[in-house]
């Protein structure tokens, strides 16, 4: 673990300008710097540096951070890692970690290379085994794809690997899970008489292998088990080969296979990944539309693929923007993709794909599939299904295309649609008083990010972030509140504490930057070092989202005060609005006592002078 005091000096002294221009040609616009994004494929500068929050953000595709996580989404770096080379910049010197934390990245790094070894070791095998080579010749694969793919062969013996490590009884091979041990104790290897496909991380590391039988053998693919370096849910076969014809195409295919990766590779057709024997994740997600502005899901025709499909859908919603699209390939039955390409070659696959059914498409058939339309309760219904599904879009021009469509289907006007879902906002008649905005409300609703017009901001493509379903609505105090302190932490100085509602995420982080404040834990340079001040805690996702909308639609210095004092006012009003509507419901069923009523009196008086008072005050 790593001080995060030390953290802090650290991004005191280094200028995130300077640690990203060592990657980047930079070009100055205004107080900020811009770039064409390295995330993801543009050919206009979206990738925006600012100097005085020591923080980056692309408008484009919504990657953010501070200096650290620059480098660490930039070169695959490791938090510790990241800090270290920061470090070593400045000239600055990392304290001692605990020793439990180096041997941890020891044990770590070792593992790394004993995979390493492996891969070489299975490659070397390759050669010497005419069945192998026959075999992936037989699938029609070069040595140069292979040689690309660094495919191996697992020799037959139970402990070939003898052969490959000076010591078969180290513990760190069953750690990596290159070994089985028996109830015996006695060792063998994993992976016998396969072909062995390596898989990557982000580095180009070994940290973990699938293994396919040579033509018929149950199981037909064995992979590595989850250890210390390989996480399946986090890991995408062939993305590291495959990364720069995605930042050229825009485009990332996603299959089912290791052998559909490569086949495909071996037609030209170079930016597919798969999934490893999962169902997509979200972090599969993020990590996908973070890489392409195009997603293509490929599934197998059955129902199988379908299912896959359906979850894929699932998975992705939240994670859509407007400016991504995500599409779902089916292929025909008894197809895979690396059928496909051998059967009809690679620009008949390349059609496929670009005629690949889009989301919004394959949502409505999903939805409308045992849905009777002829019925008034068929159509009740589809809405009713489509509900949970349509309100975590998280893409809002592309859901209310969604909305639109249902509403077309299911015959019911788009409003209609919108307020079943929960979408609309509620009509005038509707509203509690205090949620109407303060008269020079105009502040509230322009800065708080939720265009009132049903307009999309920028933030609201970005993917980058778990986000929830933008709401068309005013924001509550509490989020006006914490996109001022996220700005301008010192502003928090002004928060009565005890006023903040706990009763959510929002309440909670607003409450955590408030206290790290008040004991001067919480540096002032910038909303990078904020963001890095809470990492890993439970608040990071809000305050980066936060963070994100601050740059995409920032306050102006001057309208802060008075808007501050309206949200306090507000806060207030809230507070007391409750408990003026808890003692009138228990007036209504069964009477107050004499304190009580003296109580809801003073109450009803202070919210009187709370509705009159001027708006800017300066307390
Ligand atoms: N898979 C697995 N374990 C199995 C079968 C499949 O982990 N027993 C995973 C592998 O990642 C495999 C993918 O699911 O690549 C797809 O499986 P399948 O369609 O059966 O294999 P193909 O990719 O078509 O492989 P091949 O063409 O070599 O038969
Ligand atoms: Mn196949």
């Amino acid at each position: 673990m790593i001080p995060h005091a030390f953290v802090q000096d650290l991004l005191a002294r280094v200028d995130i300008v300077e640690v990203i221009e060592r990657y980047l040609p930079l070009k100055k616009g205004g107080v900020n710097y811009f770039a064409c994004c390295p995330f993801h494929g543009e050919k206009s500068p979206s990738f925006s540096v600012s100097p005085s929050k020591q923080f980056y953000h692309c408008f484009g595709c919504g990657a953010h951070g501070s200096a650290i996580g620059f480098l660490m989404e930039y070169s695959g770096l490791g938090f510790v890692e990241a800090v270290k080379d920061l470090a070593e910049q400045v000239g600055m010197q990392v304290p001692e970690e605990a020793p439990g934390a180096a041997q941890e990245r020891v044990r770590e790094q070792s593992l790394t290379e004993l995979m390493t070894q492996a891969a070489r070791f299975y490659k070397e095998q390759l050669k010497r085994s005419p069945v192998a080579i026959e075999y992936l010749k037989g699938r029609g694969l070069t040595g140069e794809i292979a040689a690309r793919y660094g495919l191996g062969y697992a020799p037959e013996g139970w402990q070939s690997l003898q052969a490959a490590f000076a010591d078969y009884a180290d513990p760190k091979l069953l750690e990596c899970g290159l070994v089985i041990e028996n109830d015996q104790g006695r060792r063998y290897d994993r992976f016998r008489e396969r072909i062995t496909f390596p898989i990557l991380d982000q580095r180009g590391h070994v940290i973990g292998f699938g293994g396919r039988v040579l033509g018929k053998g149950e199981p037909k693919y064995l992979n590595s088990p989850e250890t210390p370096l390989f996480e399946k849910g986090r890991e995408l076969y062939g993305l590291v080969q495959a990364r720069g014809t995605i930042r050229d195409s825009g485009t990332v295919l996603v299959v089912e296979g290791y052998m559909d990766v490569v086949a495909l590779a071996q037609f030209g057709v170079a930016n597919a990944v798969a999934t490893l024997g999962t169902a997509a994740t979200p972090h599969h997600m993020q990590k996908l539309l973070r890489v392409a502005d195009r997603v293509v899901f490929s599934f197998d025709g059955d129902a199988a693929g379908r299912r896959a499909a359906g979850r894929a859908l699932e998975v992705c919603l939240e994670h859509l923007a407007d400016n991504k699209t995500v599409a779902f390939l089916f292929l025909p039955d008894d197809h895979d993709p690396d059928s496909y390409v051998r059967a009809f070659g690679a620009d008949a696959f390349r059609q496929v794909v670009d005629h690949a059914t889009p989301l919004a498409d394959f949502l409505l058939a999903q939805l409308r599939q045992d849905i009777d339309l002829a019925t008034a309760e068929g159509r009740a219904r589809l809405v009713h299904e489509a509900k949970p599904l349509v309100t975590r879009i998280g893409a809002p021009l592309l859901r209310l295309q969604v909305i639109k469509m249902l509403a077309d289907a299911a015959g019911f006007s788009q409003i209609e649609v919108e307020q079943a879902c929960g979408l609309a906002a509620p009509r005038r008649s509707e509203r509690r008083f205090d949620d109407t905005p303060p008269d020079d409300g105009f502040a509230a609703r322009r800065f708080s990010g939720q265009a009132s017009s049903g307009k999309p901001f920028r933030g609201e493509r970005r993917p980058a972030v778990p986000r929830q379903p933008p709401r068309q609505r005013p924001a509550t105090p509490v989020e006006t509140l914490l996109k001022i302190v996220v700005q301008h932490p010192t502003w928090s100085a002004r928060l009565p504490v005890d006023l903040l509602p706990a009763d959510s995420a929002e309440g909670l982080a607003l409450i955590a930057v408030t206290d790290a404040m008040s004991v001067g834990d919480l540096p002032t340079q910038g909303v990078g070092a904020l963001l890095e001040h809470f990492r890993d805690t439970p608040h990071a996702p809000i305050l980066a989202r936060v963070a994100v909308a601050n740059e995409e639609t920032p306050f102006e210095d001057g309208t802060i005060e008075p808007l501050l004092n309206d949200t306090l006012n507000k806060l207030q009003a809230d507070a007391l609005s409750r408990e003026i509507e808890r003692l009138t419901a228990q007036d209504r069923a069964g009477g107050l006592d004499p304190q009580q009523r003296r109580r809801l009196a003073e109450l009803l008086m202070d919210k009187q002078r709370l509705r009159v008072r001027p708006k800017v005050t300066d307390s």
